[in-house]
Formats: structure tokens, C-alpha cells, sequence
């Protein structure tokens, strides 16, 4: 009999590109997802090729009505959890909301796990480079540091760069690891972080076996193109077809590691299949930063756009200056090395991009509700 595995949140960008590959290999699939309007749009249809393919079981529920994911989870072989809220500033002013769909339903879920019958035996949980804040950097006389986030003050005088916190040099980004000293910056990223604890303690304490993949910047086809508040690649994709200025923050020479949503499947099949990820906890990314006016600039150009990015030197309270994985643990543990070079990679979004109806741009929106919370300047 094939395995079956229960994808929460399998509705979404990565869920939908995982069920696929799935369904592909074999896989019997359940996906619960409650078809947030704020990912789906207001009409929320479950995306088409999904919804003619017959094989998936989708349960549209949220994750946090227990009942209904004590059923689901009476035949599965493996959780893939991936439900979530996903926007870093938004968490900023929707604490107890953003604890609830992220941190509280995951621990209901644990709870099923821990006292109703079950057939679970895995469970592979999406998190994400957020939990580090900044990420690892080396000054020339300390080596190694982590500094932590950059006060109001210091970004209020354009100071982007982290300083050494021993001797206030300067510093350069190195590649993060997993063993780096978790700092949260955002209620998004302490809701992962959560998330993270409830399973790898709950997971050992019932015999269930866990693994915790902490993603960088996700990108590809299917990504949400209506959610203004995460996503930087659909949100300036929608600028650029529309013909509207490209704002960049800081200086524009903050960076991320972008990595393809093909390469996080492959990472999550891996960890659902291997027993080496038992109990792991591993970065996925690309391995390497790309400045995000470089990414902006790739972007137009893909997408034939007109219009430049435009660096603004505003600022958001809360951002990192750069992150970018050392992937040598999961390389070690899974073999896993990222397929999708970032020049096809962004060819093939903005290809589907192209192919998809033009939403309305929500950044300024977005940013006004900042700007309102002092979050923004
Ligand atoms: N995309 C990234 O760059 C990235 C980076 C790091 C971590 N992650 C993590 O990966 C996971 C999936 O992210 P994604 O990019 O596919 O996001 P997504 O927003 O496209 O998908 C999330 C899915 O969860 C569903 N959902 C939201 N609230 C729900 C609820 N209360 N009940 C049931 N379903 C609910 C949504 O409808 C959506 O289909 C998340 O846990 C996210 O934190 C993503
Ligand atoms: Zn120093």
C-alpha cells in the first residue's frame, strides 16, 4: 500500500508544487488547507489542476478545528506541516492571531498525536531562516558573530550594516548554520520558531519521528500573487507589469538567499523518505545571497519591464540586512544539493507570472498600514 500523507496548508505555493511531485512518485495525498482569501484571493477556488485531479483528498478546513483534523489524521503515514501565516510584518499587529493559526494549532495537532488514535510516524515541519534575525557574520578580530538586530536609531541614520557587537567594527555575512543562536525579530518568526520546539519535543516524547526544515526566500510558480504582505518576487512582479515604480528599500544591497521551490520539494521528499533526517533540524536554501536590487533588476528584465527599481532608503523596522544558508548539514544528511540555477529559476517565474491574471498591487497598502504603526519610515 502507498503512503499516505496529510499535507496541511497543501493548498498554498509549496504545498501545491509538493502534492504534484507526490502524486507523481506514487504518494496517496490529504490536503487540509482552509483556502485563506488573503492567499487565494477573495473567491478562493483550489487550483485547477489540482481540482481535476481526482486523486487528492482535499479537506477544506482551517487547522485549528481539531475535530476535523483528528479524522484526517486516523490513516496517515506522514504530516507534511506547512499551514500557516506567512507575512512578517502583518505578525507585527496580529499577535495573538498569528500564535494562534501558527503556534496553538500546531500544539492541537500534537495533542491528537499524543492521545486519539493515530497511524502517524513522521513529521516534516516548514520552517523558516527567520528564526536566526540576522544572520551569521565575521568580523576580522572576533570571527564568527551574530549581531543582533539593528536599532531604530541606527537605521534612522542609514546605517545598514550590522556591527561587530564586541568591538563594533564592521563586519561581512557568512553563511548561516543551523547551530547559529536563534533571535527572532518578528512575531511571524517566534510563532516558527515555536512551532519548531512543539514538535522536535512532542515528536521524541511519542516515538514520532520529526524533521525541521528551516527554508530561506521561497520562489517559483504558484506563488501567491494576491498576499501584499510576503512574497518580495510576486510583489514587484505585479508592479513591474503594471508599470509602477520599484521601491527599494535601504540601499538596496540587503540581501537574500533565494531559493526555488523545486529545490524545497526535493528537500521535503528527502526528509519524509530518509530516516538520516530523524530528529534534524536543516537549513534548505540556494547557498548563496542575491542583493535584492540585483533580484529587482533581474526581475524587469525577465518580465520585459520598463520601469528601473528605485532605491528609496526608506526602511522597515525588523528586517535583516542579510541571511544566507550553509547547506553543508543537509548536504551531509540528505545529500541534498539545490538543482535550479537563479537565472532559470527566474526565467520560469516570470514565464508563469505572464500567464496569470494581473492582480492589483497591494505594497502601497501594505506599507501605509506600516507607516501607521511607526513600523516604516
Ligand atoms: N514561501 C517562503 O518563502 C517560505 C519561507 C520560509 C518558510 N515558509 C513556510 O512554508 C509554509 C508554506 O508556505 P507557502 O509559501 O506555501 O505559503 P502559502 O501562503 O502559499 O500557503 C499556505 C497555505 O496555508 C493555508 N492556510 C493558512 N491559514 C490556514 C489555516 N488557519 N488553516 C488551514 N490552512 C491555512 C493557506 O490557505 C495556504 O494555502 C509555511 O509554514 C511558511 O511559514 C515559507
Ligand atoms: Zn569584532
Amino acid at each position: 500500500m502507498n503512503k499516505h500523507i496529510l499535507i496541511t496548508g497543501g493548498a498554498g505555493f509549496i504545498g501545491t508544487n509538493l502534492s504534484r511531485k507526490l502524486l507523481a512518485d506514487g504518494y496517496r495525498i490529504s490536503v487540509l488547507d482552509n483556502l485563506s482569501p488573503q492567499i487565494h484571493g477573495p473567491y478562493p477556488q483550489l487550483d485547477e489542476a489540482m481540482l481535476r485531479d481526482g486523486r487528492i483528498h482535499f479537506i477544506r478546513a482551517d487547522v485549528r478545528q481539531s475535530g476535523v483534523l483528528e479524522q484526517a489524521l486516523q490513516t496517515v503515514d506522514t504530516v507534511v506541516h506547512l499551514a500557516a501565516e506567512t507575512g512578517t510584518a502583518q505578525s507585527m499587529y496580529q499577535i495573538a492571531h498569528y500564535n494562534e493559526v501558527n503556534t496553538q494549532a500546531t500544539a492541537q495537532l500534537l495533542d491528537i498525536l499524543a492521545n486519539k488514535p493515530n497511524t502517524v510516524k513522521k513529521i516534516v515541519l516548514a520552517s523558516s531562516r527567520s528564526i536566526y534575525g540576522e544572520g551569521a557574520y565575521a568580523c576580522l578580530t572576533h570571527g564568527t558573530v551574530y549581531p543582533g538586530a539593528r536599532s531604530a536609531a541606527q537605521l534612522k541614520n542609514h546605517q545598514w550594516d550590522p556591527l561587530c557587537p564586541t568591538c563594533n567594527g564592521p563586519l561581512r555575512a557568512i553563511p548561516t548554520p543551523e547551530t547559529a543562536r536563534p533571535s527572532p525579530a518578528s512575531i511571524y518568526a517566534a510563532t516558527k520558531y515555536a512551532q519548531e520546539d512543539l514538535i522536535r519535543i512532542a515528536g521524541d516524547s511519542l516515538g514520532i519521528s520529526t524533521a525541521i526544515l528551516r527554508f530561506q526566500n521561497v520562489y517559483g510558480a504558484g506563488q501567491s500573487l494576491n498576499n501584499p504582505y510576503t512574497g518580495i518576487l510576486s510583489i514587484f512582479s505585479t508592479r513591474i507589469r503594471r508599470g509602477m515604480s520599484l521601491p527599494i528599500f535601504e540601499d538596496g544591497l540587503e540581501s537574500r538567499d533565494f531559493v526555488h521551490v523545486n529545490d524545497i520539494v526535493q528537500a521535503i521528499q528527502l526528509a519524509m523518505e530518509s530516516d538520516a533526517a530523524s530528529g534534524a533540524t536543516l537549513n534548505v536554501g540556494a547557498g548563496e545571497p542575491t542583493s535584492v536590487l540585483d533580484i529587482a533588476n533581474l526581475l524587469v528584465d525577465a518580465l520585459g519591464g520598463t520601469v528601473r527599481p528605485e532605491v528609496t532608503g526608506q526602511y522597515r523596522l525588523g528586517d535583516i540586512r542579510h541571511c544566507y544558508a550553509d547547506l553543508s548539514q543537509i548536504k551531509a544528511t540528505l545529500n541534498f544539493t539545490p538543482q535550479v540555477s537563479l537565472a532559470r529559476g527566474i526565467e520560469e517565474f516570470a514565464a508563469w507570472v505572464s500567464s496569470q491574471p494581473l492582480p492589483e498591487d497591494g505594497l502601497d497598502k501594505a506599507n501605509e498600514e506600516l507607516k501607521k504603526r511607526k513600523m516604516m519610515s
